[in-house]
């Protein structure tokens, strides 16, 4: 409803008129208040009811609806119908959020930034769930509830704990490319509208002769990169602790709405067995020598929710909305996160979250699906269609025409351990060290003692080893800042 139109009278959740919602019912001008008082009744258990829980991660974030454009033709890749054509459009929805943070944090703290974005597409809802950064702490999904832990309060003091944070980072080296970056001038970003997104993993692109290629999804900000250092966001904080809700919303009110390029990097299916990086392992990036970006498609932010509880705190993503023409690989971090996301939606919004206008499948050409009952179902349910298939009538078939090409897959299961298959930890971050330039650095180093500092000698020493893998004068760096600071 219009903000103008709210000038009907006020009634009770069933239509009833409410007659008075000022004054509760009481015995008597200075008496206790009745249970019969049925609109304070009402009106109390439903404010008791109003929070949802938050998501576990990315609880504080900003959303807008937007559009999608395909500029380039990608279709000897994909079959996905909105890039059959230069020029398709579809509706799109994002979400940017912070990580470690809690619904109400601040929003310019150092940190990743996620970068959720749903394209509605006439063979259903596409999600890339991504990030701000490439790469990811951990390549095995196994940890992701410890990081979880690393990062949120410690049981005892309530308090963000540098020591749980640090000590598990620095005990899995595969985490220092995705530290580096997060210690670097991008792990706080100025808004929302002045960084890239990043698919992180590998997914594949199937073509229509079912030809199987492995991509990485880039979302280039056309707003140019802009940073906080530590300094300025912390006098960013003390006046506004919502200035990446209030930067988005207020650009989009005034029309400039901010925009991202998408490129892919694709990688031939048989490259993947002798490419010198794991092409599955979520810590590493792609050299862009090696399979170079290319440009796809545009998508600009529009249109701000008229309502955020409805459409940002229930928007559930999830990486598992795939189309035809766009799939997943064999990375473990992503296999896990295929079942995480319905499984925290279905218990943070409901079984039939699906139902909700941000979660629809809104641009889909049919959606048809045998799913009943459950909390809250309000679309009719199917009506009177049986929910049997098969059935005589050719209702409702399954449709092999999309089915993803086959794929080899290793025959022994195991736990196997990633660290035999890939040990270079190193490479990576030391490469982006050497790539920034001298006063970059010395801010890595000083954003690093100011977030280890806390943690315990052992923990400190550990990284800067680490760092000194990477590279010696990134150790050096890190050392002396530590040692300034008194974190060492
Ligand atoms: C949110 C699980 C790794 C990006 C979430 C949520 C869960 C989750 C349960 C809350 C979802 C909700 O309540 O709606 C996991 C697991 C992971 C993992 C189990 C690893 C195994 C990642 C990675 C990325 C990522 C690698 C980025 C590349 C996000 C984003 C959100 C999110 C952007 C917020 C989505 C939104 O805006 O609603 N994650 N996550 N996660 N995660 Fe992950």
């Amino acid at each position: 409803m219009a903000f103008e139109e709210n000038t009907k009278p006020l009634t009770t959740a069933a239509g009833a008129p409410v007659v008075d919602n000022q004054n509760s019912v009481t015995a008597g001008p200075r008496g206790p208040v009745l249970l019969q008082d049925l609109w304070l009744i009402e009106k109390l258990a439903h404010f008791d009811r109003e929070v949802i829980p938050e998501r576990r991660m990315h609880a504080k974030g900003s959303g807008a609806w937007g559009t999608f454009r395909v500029t380039h033709d990608i279709s000897q890749y994909t079959k996905a119908a909105i890039f059959a054509k230069v020029g398709n459009e579809c509706e799109m929805f994002a979400r940017f959020s912070s990580v470690a943070g809690e619904r109400g944090a601040a929003d310019a703290e150092r940190d990743i930034r996620g970068f959720a974005l749903r394209f509605y597409t006439e063979e259903g809802n596409w999600d890339v769930v991504g990030n701000n950064t490439p790469v990811f702490f951990h390549r095995d999904p196994l940890k992701f509830p410890d990081l979880n832990r690393a990062v949120k309060r410690d049981p005892r003091t309530n308090l963000r704990d540098p020591e749980n944070n640090w000590g598990y980072w620095t005990n899995l080296p595969e985490a220092l490319h995705q530290v580096t970056i997060i210690m670097t001038d991008r792990g706080i970003p100025k808004s929302f509208r002045h960084m890239h997104g990043f698919g992180s993993h590998t997914y594949s692109l199937i073509n229509a002769a079912g030809e199987r290629n492995w991509v990485k999804f880039h979302f280039r900000t056309q707003q140019g990169i802009e940073n906080l250092t530590d300094e300025e966001a912390g006098a960013v904080i003390a006046a506004d602790r919502e200035s990446n809700q209030r930067d988005l919303f207020d650009a989009i009110e005034r029309g400039d709405f901010p925009k991202w390029k998408l490129f892919v990097q694709v990688m031939p299916e048989a490259d993947a067995a002798t490419y010198r990086f794991h092409p599955f392992d979520l810590t590493k990036v792609w050299s862009k020598k090696d399979y170079p970006l290319i440009e796809v498609g545009e998508f600009e932010l529009n249109r701000n929710p008229d309502n955020y509880f409805q459409d940002v705190e229930q928007a559930a993503f999830t990486p598992a909305n795939l189309i035809p023409g766009i799939s997943f690989s064999p990375d473990k971090m992503l296999q896990g996160r295929l079942f995480s996301y319905g499984d925290a939606a279905r218990y943070r919004v409901g079984v039939n979250h699906h139902q909700i206008p941000v979660n629809y499948p809104r641009g889909a050409k049919v959606v048809n699906t045998y799913h009943r009952d459950g909390a809250m179902r309000v679309d009719g349910n199917q009506g009177g269609v049986p929910g049997v298939e098969p059935n005589n009538f050719g209702r409702w078939q399954e449709q092999p025409a999309y089915a993803d090409p086959a794929q080899a897959v290793g025959s022994t299961a195991d736990h196997f351990n990633f660290r035999e298959d890939d040990d270079d930890y190193f490479t990576q971050p030391g490469n982006l060290f050497r790539l920034l330039s001298a006063d970059e650095q010395q801010r890595l180093f000083e954003n690093t003692a100011r977030a280890i500092k806390g943690a315990r000698k052992e923990t400190v020493q550990r990284h800067i080893d680490n760092c000194t893998k990477a590279d010696p004068a990134y150790g050096e760096g890190v050392q002396k800042a530590c040692e300034a600071l008194g974190a060492l």
